[in-house]
């Protein structure tokens, strides 16, 4: 049991992690700027924990910008102050979508990239080294080899990738581990952090209560034909059916959003256990699932026909990208348990019983 700073937790992937850290019973603060969530998300997830009667202490919330510094430092020190110091922090707050950081390069260099740096700063102040962060398999860019080891060839192809990769370093230079070519570096100067890339996460929690939320028009598949099941948008543009791929569809590692907040509950014990560390690993299932497979997996799980047409392929694509999960399994002893099916069912749970989100 520890205490722990959620930063960006009350987000698609945070809130569901929030369950999983309850059931551990580590005690959770949540920080969040809700500039992409709902302060309901939390709630919802408060409710879906094993444990009963949750205190204030137990949960809580903290509204703030991981930039603003005066305010996040004041939450490390009040912790202190009750002498029960924030232990490690899981760094989920940040912009995530691809298309967006073209347009506003400057947003993203600064929440993502200033706010990590803002963050660590006020970690370090308050004596705080752990640190679980959300890397994204977006740094591959084009990869050279699928599927695709740790040790991959890093070349982002947009903005926000970008910022991803260079948080990385960064968190590199600060374990004093900079430039490493482990997967597991030792870190001399004390700190613990793990660089978690995700590869695509999709899914809900099972009860439906909470999920995706994405705000004005889906990028991604999942929320894209969920929306589409439910008649909110006409039909799905496939992005090009001549890749080189067994139906000519983009195929992704596509993994659920419970097996990803176990994959963070697996990292944070791992680095609490082990030496002060850097560690790096992917967290996908190793499986690649083309577009057309989701599209029939969501018409059996809906039992609708789900309208597409072929459109031409979206800038920046890649044909495959699929995760190299042996180190996960071997470094962190997680395996994911939920397959394609638990994908589609869940999140269509979570969008038929929430047709406008939170
Ligand atoms: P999300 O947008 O649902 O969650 C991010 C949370 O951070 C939101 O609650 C948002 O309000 C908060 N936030 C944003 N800027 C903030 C700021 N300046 N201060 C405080 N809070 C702030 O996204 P998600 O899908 O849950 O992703 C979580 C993390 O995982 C992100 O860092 C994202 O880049 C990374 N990631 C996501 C995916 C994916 O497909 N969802 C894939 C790889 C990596
Ligand atoms: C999946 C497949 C599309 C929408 C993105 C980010 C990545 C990471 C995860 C944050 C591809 C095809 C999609 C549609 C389609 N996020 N598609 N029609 O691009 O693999 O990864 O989310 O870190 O950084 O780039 O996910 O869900 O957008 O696409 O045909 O309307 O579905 O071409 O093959 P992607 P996605």
């Amino acid at each position: 049991m520890a205490r722990l700073l959620v930063v960006g937790g009350a987000g698609f992937i945070g809130s569901h992690t929030c369950i999983s850290l309850l059931n551990l019973n580590h005690k959770i603060i949540v920080y969040d700027n809700f500039s992409n969530s709902s302060p309901r998300a939390l709630e919802r997830a408060k409710n879906l924990s094993n444990i009963k009667n949750i205190t204030a202490d137990i949960f809580s919330l903290k509204k703030g910008d991981i930039r603003d510094e005066i305010y996040l430092n004041s939450v490390f020190e009040e912790y202190i102050s009750k002498k029960e110091p924030i232990e490690a922090v899981i760094h989920f707050a940040g912009l995530k979508s691809v298309q967006e950081s073209f347009i506003k390069p400057n947003h993203y260099w600064d929440v993502n990239v200033n706010g990590t740096i803002n963050l660590i700063k006020a970690m370090q102040k308050h004596n705080c080294k752990v640190m679980v962060f959300s890397s994204s398999a977006t740094i591959y860019g084009y990869p050279d080899k699928v599927p695709i080891p740790e040790l991959a060839t890093i070349n982002p192809l947009n903005p926000y990738g970008n910022t991803k990769a260079t948080i990385e370093n960064f968190l590199s230079d600060i374990a004093g581990c900079s430039n490493t070519k482990l997967i597991k570096a030792t870190s001399n100067n004390g700190w613990k952090i793990a660089r978690l890339r995700y590869f695509n996460p999709v899914g809900a929690h099972q009860s439906g209560l909470i999920g995706e939320d994405p705000k004005g028009m889906p990028n991604n598949l999942f929320p894209y034909i969920n929306q589409v099941a439910i008649g909110k948008i006409k039909s799905l543009q496939i992005f090009g059916d001549n890749w080189p791929t067994h139906d000519g569809t983009g195929v992704r590692d596509y993994i659920h959003v419970m097996d990803l907040a176990e994959g963070h509950c697996a990292a944070l014990e791992n680095l609490f256990l082990e030496k002060p560390q850097l560690l790096t690993l992917n967290l996908g299932t190793g499986k690649g699932t083309s577009v057309i497979q989701v599209l029939k997996a969501f018409e059996k799980i809906t039992d609708k026909k789900i309208p597409y047409e072929i459109v031409s392929r979206r800038n920046g694509d890649s044909a495959i990208a699929i995760a190299d999960v042996t180190m996960a399994k071997k470094i962190i002893n997680w395996k994911p348990k939920k397959g394609l099916e638990d994908m589609c069912r869940d999140s269509w749970r979570w969008q038929i019983s929430n047709p406008s989100g939170y």
